[in-house]
């Protein structure tokens, strides 16, 4: 007997919203911040949370369920079998290792693309026409090596890339200027690393191009101010990891965003780490950067024809020549 008895014999009317199902791999930190933000923005009707340790799986996946009574209606499973993931709209990679304080993201590259050898292959198995994101480090050629092992079309392979380093960018600009991080339009670009690319040059603060603002407001700038930003924002996970151990609730909160981009075809213009061959002369072999490119429900829709200085554009592709030659270690 149905809990409800229903007031009429006409059929239920069929739900006309599209289901949405996320798979989030790896629960730790970053998968953790991940799946809570996308539960709060009400982005999933179905979460699938993977580890390789299934008690910590089961107690993760718990704890986010004993909250239902707060939250939008999302169905939670979990399971060390990918056969969960089956027919995932997304699926969100953040397993792997993390770095120690001081250590770089390039550095746990070996380590990780054994990882990815055991996940995405069978998450391109069970869903076949999912889109992938990628969160592990180092992004940048992660994502290379998800596309390779999935054998998916490029659109459908992205990493989180410097997503969160503009956001990071965002907040230092907007503290320096006293203005609303969302009213500053700021682009890093190129590695989600050590050699990201600030596009100074297409800066905007409330749709006023920014070294103009400067000049107007009579804010005394020089070019060595806004290196400082720019080097902060290269520091600033460092910082967070020698304090906290990790970082989490700023790039839960990007992939999110993320998320909701894809899944809601906001083709929204997001810096995301996309096969950049032949942009702004980035050449010499397949390589996944940041560039700021359109998002929607089947991908990566394009790349967006910023304007890049000379200077940017010799910056950007020294950062692709950093990651390829990180790539050209690996044997896949
Ligand atoms: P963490 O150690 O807290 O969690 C990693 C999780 O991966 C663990 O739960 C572990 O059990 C799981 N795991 C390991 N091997 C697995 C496998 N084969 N299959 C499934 N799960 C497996 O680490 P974290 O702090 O959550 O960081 C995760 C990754 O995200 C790291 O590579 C880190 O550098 C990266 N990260 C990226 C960004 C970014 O902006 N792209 C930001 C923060 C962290
Ligand atoms: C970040 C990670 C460590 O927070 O890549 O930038």
């Amino acid at each position: 007997q149905a809990f409800f008895r229903p007031i009429s014999r006409a059929a239920p009317p069929s739900p006309t919203k599209r289901h949405n199902k996320i798979s989030v791999i790896g629960v730790g930190n970053v998968g953790m911040a991940i799946a809570q933000t996308i539960l709060t923005q009400d982005l999933a009707d179905e979460l699938v949370l993977v580890d390789a340790k299934p008690e910590k799986l089961r107690g993760e996946m718990l704890d986010l369920q004993h909250a239902a009574a707060f939250l939008p209606r999302t169905k939670i499973h979990a399971s060390v079998d990918y056969a969960i993931t089956v027919g995932s709209d997304l699926c969100i990679v953040t397993a792997g290792a993390r770095q120690n304080p001081g250590e770089s993201r390039l550095n746990l590259l070996q380590r990780n693309v054994a990882l990815f050898r055991n996940i995405i292959p069978p998450l391109a198995k069970y869903s076949p026409d999912t889109i992938l994101l990628i969160v592990s480090n180092p992004v940048d050629v992660l994502t290379y090596v998800a596309w390779k092992l999935s054998g998916f079309p490029s659109n459908r392979v992205f990493g989180s890339g410097t997503n969160l380093d503009s956001s990071r960018f965002r907040f230092l600009m907007a503290d320096h200027l006293d203005v609303n991080a969302q009213d500053v339009q700021a682009y890093i670009i190129g590695e989600h690393g050590d050699s990201s690319v600030a596009l100074w040059s297409s800066i905007s603060v409330g749709g006023v191009p920014v070294l103009s603002f400067l000049e107007k407001q009579q804010i005394a700038y020089e070019k060595e101010t806004l290196e400082k930003i720019h080097k902060a924002v290269v520091d600033c996970a460092y910082e967070v990891i020698s304090l906290k151990g990790y970082t989490s609730w700023a790039i839960g909160y990007s992939v999110a965003n993320l998320a909701r981009s894809i899944l809601r075809d906001q083709r929204k213009v997001q810096p995301v780490s996309v096969l950049a061959n032949g942009f702004y002369g980035v050449g010499g072999g397949d390589v996944f950067l940041s560039l700021p490119a359109q998002l929607g429900r089947s991908g990566v829709l394009g790349v967006t024809n910023v304007h890049l200085t000379d200077e940017e554009a010799q910056k950007l592709r020294d950062s692709a020549h950093t990651i390829l030659e990180v790539q050209s270690q690996l044997n896949l």
